[in-house]
């Protein structure tokens, strides 16, 4: 973690619905593999429950989708936050009952899944909002269910795509989800050979997972220092604090009152914790 706070959520050029709608509409769509991800199709051919509800956020033109729904899949729901793209994917789409297009917010959507697909979404989100994505995905699935799919194990100069590594993933999913797999591709396509992890989280349904709002923390000397006193809780299990120092991400065994994750920084008066409404 490093000091310098990411400006993409608040600079000249945010990464909101109308930054993703321009790249469709001037088709500037790099990551565009044209078809579905190897390393995804070959999970997709191995599950046997075809009824198995399945989301994909951030779906861009939706080839893992095709798949399924080629595959015989009947409960594949799409969401992207781009009109120009999700009106096309409804057209196409109108009357295959088997899919529910969506155009909005991955972070507004309430709904609950058995397997969530990750590819190039995650990538594509500010890094300040990591935290905001362990704990929305964690919500929107069954117990027991995965997230399964791809994340780049490096970084890039110019963004998006933001990178990211193995050892950063696994600090910022522990105790969330159990890691089944976070293992480097053998199938990537040649572009993102040696470059992506397979991932296959489950759900862990025996902890609480809570988003708070956090004000005070400055660098990344405090994040260190919060981290750490927070983690000598008892139950607490885990604790990740976001790149902008404004959200922290805890887990733990037992709901811990927020009282008590107040009065431990109580001695400065500029710390505040306060949960978040998601
Ligand atoms: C890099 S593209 C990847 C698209 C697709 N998964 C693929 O691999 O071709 C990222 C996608 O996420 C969508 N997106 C970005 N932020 C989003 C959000 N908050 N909610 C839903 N979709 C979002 C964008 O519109 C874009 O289609």
């Amino acid at each position: 973690m490093n000091n310098t706070q990411c400006c993409v959520t608040d600079c000249e050029r945010p990464l909101d619905k109308t930054y993703w709608d321009n790249q469709y509409k001037t088709n500037t769509t790099g990551w565009d593999l044209g078809k579905v991800s190897p390393p995804i199709k070959t999970y997709i051919d191995s599950l046997l429950n075809k009824n198995t509800a399945i989301l994909i956020p951030g779906c861009g033109n939706a080839y893992e989708m095709e798949y399924l729904l080629q595959q015989g899949f009947t409960n594949v729901t799409v969401i992207d936050i781009a009109p120009t793209l999700t009106s096309i994917l409804k057209q196409k789409h109108a009357t295959n009952k088997n899919v529910k297009i969506i155009q909005g917010d991955f972070f507004e959507h309430k709904g609950r899944y058995d397997i969530i697909i990750e590819q190039t979404f995650f990538c594509a989100l500010p890094p300040t909002l990591r935290q905001q994505y362990v704990f929305k995905m964690h919500q929107l699935l069954n117990e027991n269910g995965l997230l399964v799919g791809l994340l780049f194990n490096r970084a890039f100069e110019v963004n998006p795509p933001f990178g990211g590594s193995k050892a950063e993933y696994e600090l910022l999913f522990k105790d969330a989800f159990q890691f089944i797999e976070i293992d480097n591709t053998n199938n990537s396509i040649d572009a993102r050979a040696n470059t992506e992890l397979f991932i296959m989280f489950k759900k862990n349904s025996t902890v609480f997972i809570n988003l708070y709002n956090f004000e005070g923390i400055t660098c990344s000397g405090c994040v260190a220092d919060f981290t750490k006193m927070y983690l000598s809780f008892p139950h607490i299990k885990n604790v990740s604090i976001n790149t902008a120092f404004n959200e922290i991400l805890i887990v733990s065994e037992k709901e811990i009152p927020i009282q008590i994750l107040q009065e431990a920084i109580a001695y400065d008066a500029k710390y505040k914790i306060t949960k978040t409404l998601k």
